[in-house]
């Protein structure tokens, strides 16, 4: 059983991995999170402190433990439900929250006293905030970071250097360091194209523009290139889930003029990539498009002909295949009784028990050295 109960100098909360599971090993918080709370109570703000990256709770429910108030922003829907869930857990309101794209707005109205900044493991992410920082807070506001030692990306400080000032690199602590700062930096002169790739996508005669932080931004990705040469010769009512940057489902669209397309992530910058990607390249389709950010097809009632899986293989940083179990699931859940899941696995990875507990039946239907693309029916 993994410890659940998180003390720090601003007192003691409960916190648990979400979704929830049975037999769960991974503690809901790391030593970053540590590092950022002794700062925090050095440095006691009477304003609410802007929280980033916050994936289960333990900076913002901790700081509402303390009376302390949070606005917390992550890129992730399921942080988003952690958090919530945890500050309730302990009898604790729900942490007021902003998505990136709406920070600016936000904080055009509130002001805030000082920023707690867990830092991503993507670095395009890390700078898509940080230009956040740049231009909206006042010069001169604390910033304080912190990572665990084996996450840090390998030119953290530059990338701090240019988007903060006064940044100074903290001792070791928990196997994590940290980093204080104010805001008040330049940023850089390319700023732009930091912050968006643009990617050719010449088989299709497509142009894709994906937001930082979504999976594999600067190109298409191997496994997606083999699904796409499987995709389902008909169209319907489709579910792109796990859009990412929406090349899945896109293809659908141009192949089937019938197709209506669901795009389907967690990610907030992946659906905006997405809905995006598809007005920009294939503007006469809006009508046949829905998004929908959050954990799988969860909250959604529809029922699909055709689903299109490549899924995440990672929960933080370790490999880890239950949340694409979790959505083979859900796929079975939501497929008509004539649907199908297309699946794009990588081959060291085993999805066969959860495949054959969710479907009747399965078939190989493409693959290469890398990867295999199931299909599946009810
Ligand atoms: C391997 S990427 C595939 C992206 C895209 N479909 C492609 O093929 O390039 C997996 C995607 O699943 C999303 N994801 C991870 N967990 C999820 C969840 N619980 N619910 C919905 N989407 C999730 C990630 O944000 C990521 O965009």
């Amino acid at each position: 059983m993994v410890e659940q109960l998180l003390s720090s100098p601003l007192g003691e909360v409960r916190l648990r991995c979400w979704p929830h599971r049975r037999n769960e090993r991974l503690q809901a918080w790391d030593g970053a999170d540590r590092y950022l709370l002794e700062q925090v109570v050095a440095q006691q703000s009477a304003r609410p402190w802007l929280v980033f990256n916050d994936s289960q709770g333990a900076l913002a429910v901790s700081l509402s433990r303390a009376g302390q108030a949070a606005l917390s922003c992550t890129d992730d829907w399921l942080a988003y439900a952690a958090v919530n869930a945890n500050a309730s857990d302990n009898g604790l309101a729900a942490p007021d929250w902003a998505w990136l794209d709406e920070l600016p707005a936000r904080l055009a109205q509130q002001a805030v006293g000082g920023v707690l900044f867990k830092v991503p493991r993507q670095v395009p992410l890390l700078e898509a905030q940080l230009a956040v920082l740049c231009q909206c807070l006042p010069p001169g506001m604390p910033v304080w970071l912190a990572g665990l030692d084996k996450h840090l990306p390998r030119h953290l400080r530059e990338v701090l250097d240019t988007w903060l000032t006064q940044v100074q690199t903290l001792p070791g602590r928990f196997k994590a360091h940290g980093f204080s700062a104010v805001t008040g930096g330049a940023g850089p002169a390319d700023a732009d194209s930091r912050l968006a790739a643009v990617v050719d996508w010449p088989e299709q005669g497509w142009q894709l523009h994906n937001r930082a932080g979504v999976f594999a931004w600067q190109q298409v990705d191997i496994g997606a290139r083999l699904l796409l040469q499987a995709l389902p010769d008909s169209g319907g009512d489709v579910a792109d889930l796990g859009c990412g940057s929406g090349v899945l489902g896109m293809a659908m669209l141009a192949q089937h003029a019938d197709a209506r397309v669901w795009f389907c992530d967690s990610s907030r910058q992946a659906i905006l990539s997405a809905g995006d990607n598809v007005a920009r390249c294939l503007p006469a389709a809006g009508s046949r498009v829905q998004f929908h950010q959050g954990n799988g097809l969860d909250e959604l009632q529809q029922r699909f002909d055709h689903i299109l899986l490549n899924p995440p293989f990672h929960r933080g940083a370790a490999v880890d295949t239950a949340v694409g179990k979790m959505l083979i699931r859900h796929a079975a859940r939501h497929l008509r009784p004539d649907g199908s899941l297309r699946l794009v696995v990588n081959r060291h990875l085993d999805y066969r028990g959860a495949l054959s507990r969710a479907f009747a039946r399965r078939e190989i239907i493409a693959s290469n050295d890398k990867f295999v693309v199931w299909c599946c029916r009810p």
